[in-house]
């Protein structure tokens, strides 16, 4: 019998705690142990519940209790989150966590820690919820050198983008209308000014290339400034847009990362992950791409992938799992103003014919973009691929010369 303690009884908590006690017989046959809740960590009360008598308010009970051989951390947040992690890994207790904001920020730190003390720290669950990814990059990928991953790690945010594009709703409805259905938090910050998927697409990088990234050190742009006229002329492009995390290993050794939203042509196998659903593709050097897609958030979901992590510590108790990146660098990720890339504009001016006498002089050759309700004044291009340090001097040049540039957007090259 292994006993197990679960740090918060939130949305995720109480599914961890659903899924083990309704799959208890299957759970133990796969781990070949016999898996038992001793604590349920959480500072509310929660009376009449069948658990009553596991919770605990006391980190230290769990901490101390020599029978807690593996915790699992579903608080969310790095502090107090952070403190308690890597108490129990240096106490000699696996932990499981599902928390990409710890992961994210603490990933290599505490994955010393746990080699160190040959303990398992695992986090299926901090990306893609319950589609399997952390595991498939880390081993059955593990004989490719990966090329680059790009992904929709946000589900509020494709859901968001999703209601803008097939019903014209505007942001702010569709925001709304997520925080209605439960999808966006209350204070939905995190998930539209896309650091929700940064940190997610920092995990992969970490693991994927073996050295910690940042999330400080990635470049981030969230949803906020989409407006349904880029969503408009992204039809009109041939794609739609979508708020992509990507990464890219350099020959110099260094990584280009960003997240912002892009205009993703429609033969692409992100163009059609909608509504809540996560979609990440990861290209290996002898695989090339290999699409993964599923519900990225949600209780039961979530929890599946954090219950798998706990069946695979109990397996694991003797073997380590190696599941490892070294710290990071602060010269390893690449200025994002140095990658190559083509720019959508949605530019207005006053004189539209002299501004497109400009915009041609400026940019050389451009494609110019229509749509059926724009207004007068209003210019959409998509520039040639060039340095996007040349693109910024290049709209700077434009604004100089009275052009108002109302909203850019990569072209996502996926
Ligand atoms: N807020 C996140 C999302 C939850 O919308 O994808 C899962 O990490």
């Amino acid at each position: 019998m292994v006993k197990i303690a679960v740090m918060g009884y939130g949305v995720v908590g109480s599914g961890v705690v659903e899924v083990l006690t309704n799959h208890t017989e299957n759970i133990s046959r796969r781990a070949k142990e016999q898996i038992s809740i001793k604590y349920i960590l959480d500072l509310r009360d929660f009376p009449g519940s069948p658990f009553e008598s596991k919770f605990t308010k006391s980190f230290d009970t769990i901490l101390n209790d020599p029978e807690v051989r593996i915790v699992v951390e579903v608080m969310g947040g790095l502090h107090p989150s952070f403190e308690y992690v890597k108490a129990c890994l240096e106490a000699g207790k696996s932990v499981v966590t599902s928390n990409k904001e710890l992961v994210a920020a603490k990933g290599a730190e505490l994955l010393k820690i746990a080699q160190k003390n040959n303990l398992n720290f695992l986090f299926e669950a901090s990306v893609g919820g319950g589609i399997p990814i952390i595991r498939p990059i880390s081993q059955c990928l593990a004989a490719n050198d990966v090329v680059g991953i790009a992904g929709i790690l946000n589900g509020t945010t494709n859901f968001i983008l999703t209601k803008m594009i097939r019903e014209q709703m505007t942001f702010e409805d569709a925001l709304a209308l997520a925080q209605k259905l439960g999808y966006a938090e209350r204070n939905p910050a995190a998930d539209i000014e896309g650091a929700d998927a940064c940190r997610k697409i920092c995990i992969l990088a970490s693991l994927a290339y073996g050295k910690h990234v940042y999330p400080e050190q990635v470049h981030t742009e969230g949803i906020t400034k989409i407006t349904l006229a880029d969503v408009e002329y992204a039809a009109a492009w041939g794609g739609v847009v979508k708020l992509i995390g990507q990464v890219h290993a350099l020959e110099n050794g260094k990584l280009q990362i960003i997240v912002c939203p892009m205009f993703i042509p429609r033969e692409s196998q992100l163009a059609t992950v909608d509504d809540v659903f996560n979609g990440i593709m990861v290209r290996g050097d002898s695989t090339g791409d290999v699409v993964f897609y599923g519900k990225g958030a949600g209780k039961l979901p979530t929890a599946s992938a954090v219950v798998a992590d706990v069946i695979d510590c109990v397996k694991h108790f003797k073997a380590r799992k190696y599941l490892f990146w070294e710290d990071g660098s602060k010269d390893y990720i690449e200025d994002y103003r140095l990658n190559t890339v083509c720019m959508f504009v949605r530019a207005k001016a006053d004189d539209e014919t002299l501004a497109l006498k400009n915009i041609n002089h400026i940019f050389g050759s451009i494609t110019r973009l229509s749509r059926k309700k724009a207004e007068s004044g209003e210019i959409a291009f998509v520039t040639d691929c060039m340095k996007e340090e040349e693109i910024l001097s290049k709209l700077e040049e434009l604004k100089s010369l009275g052009v108002r540039v109302e909203n850019t957007i990569r072209i996502g090259d996926l």
